[in-house]
């Protein structure tokens, strides 16, 4: 996590005196359960140890002025109800105040400086670790009551509506909601959820980043969720009752086969089996049989892979040497797909191994190193 100090002295540098707040919230990982969350099923994150942080104070203005310590302290400022921001990065602030106005919230303006370390496009999901950031420190800012459940569709909803991404509600659910040693147990559809501990004994999380930025994410991944809701709309003739891909059963499917677009057949096939396999894996996890949850994140990763359509190359090399070593229990890709990292779970002692294999094997096959990158399961969004 960005140091306080930092935030504290920007915020002075920048806005002068007075006293700021400070907020902060965390990228994720996710042990299992990929692409199931827009369909209502499970998944299996945990908040981690990189975060985005801020300090915030209001300026009594309809005005927002935000300084972005990534991106090289840049200034930019818009008007609460004037146009959305060009920059990305600022209409993720844009977007969680306009959804936040348009739940009858009275936002008001306020100078921000911001700054985090959950890397960038590994699929750790720094924006939602924004936009939670921003709606918890909105929320305790303004006294705007909020429940910690709609902090997390508003920020769901500030992809949908300012960034164009119709992504599932994993993100930010984890990372408001994520507690330090345990993992977040999510019905997407219900949003009913269990904490579970997650300390597998002399078992490490170890994250390799491809380095290969996902430009194509964002539409690919709309077009997986329309590949989704087309099998759905096929049962849906026979079963009107029937809303989202996890009232499906593999039978079902398989019986309407032949109406179906074979690519999406292909599509639903895959979340229909990985929610079987998050289901497989929880229940070896009660039994500590962290055997059987690796075989389980290995056959999701084939079937993102083959029957998804959301790795690289670079991501199944990764994953294809953690086959290799015995010590390495599971491994796959992580996140939405089309480059960011592997998560794999590693004996203690066959670490260093692994890293140091995939490292000399992807820079002679990639010609660039992959970063490793060392997470803790931690807490959610707070103010520190
Ligand atoms: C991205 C989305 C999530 C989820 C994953 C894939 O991270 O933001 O909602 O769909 O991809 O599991």
């Amino acid at each position: 996590m960005i140091d306080k100090k930092i935030l504290k002295d920007k915020f002075a540098n920048y806005f002068g005196e007075g006293k700021p707040r400070f907020f902060t919230a965390p990228g994720r990982i996710n042990i299992i359960g990929e692409h199931t969350d827009y369909n209502g099923g499970y998944v299996l994150p945990g908040a981690v140890d990189k975060a985005i942080s801020m300090a915030i104070r209001p300026n009594g203005t309809q005005l927002v002025n935000l300084i972005s310590i990534d991106h090289d302290d840049a200034a930019l400022f818009f008007r609460i109800g004037g146009p959305q921001p060009k920059e990305q990065w600022a209409s993720y602030f844009f977007g969680v105040i306009e959804e936040m106005r348009q739940r009858g919230a009275n936002v008001g303006g306020f100078d921000a400086v911001f700054g985090g370390d959950v890397p960038l496009g590994a699929g750790m999901s720094s924006s939602a670790a924004l936009e939670s950031c921003v709606g918890t420190a909105l929320n305790a800012l303004f006294d705007l009551k909020f429940s910690k459940q709609e902090l997390a569709k508003i920020g769901q909803m500030t992809e949908h509506h300012y960034i164009g991404v119709r992504c599932g509600i994993m993100d930010q659910f984890a990372s408001i909601f994520g507690q330090k040693g345990h993992v977040v147990r999510l019905d997407c559809r219900s949003l009913m959820f269990d904490l579970v501990p997650f300390k597998p004994k002399g078992i490490e999380i170890v994250l390799i980043d491809t380095m290969v930025k996902h430009t194509l994410a964002s539409s690919e991944y709309n077009v997986r969720r329309a590949q989704c809701e087309e099998g759905v709309a096929v049962i849906k003739k026979y079963r009107p009752e029937v809303e989202l891909l996890r009232d499906v059963t593999m039978e079902e499917l398989e019986a309407h086969h032949a109406e179906m677009d074979p690519m999406s057949f292909k599509r639903c096939a895959f979340v229909i089996n990985e929610n079987k396999r998050l289901m497989a894996a929880c229940a070896a996890m009660e039994k500590g049989d962290f055997v059987e949850v690796g075989k389980q994140i290995y056959a999701t990763h084939d079937g993102l892979s083959q029957e998804y359509g959301v790795s690289c190359p670079e991501l199944d090399f990764i994953v294809d040497i953690a086959r290799e070593h015995k010590d390495v229990l599971g491994a796959r890709m992580m996140g939405g797909g089309f480059g960011g990292c592997v998560i794999a779970l590693v004996k203690k002692e066959g670490v260093a191994d692994y890293i140091a294999d995939v490292k000399e094997k992807y820079m002679v096959k990639f010609d660039k190193d992959p970063r490793v990158i060392e997470v803790e399961i931690s807490d959610g969004a707070r103010e520190i």
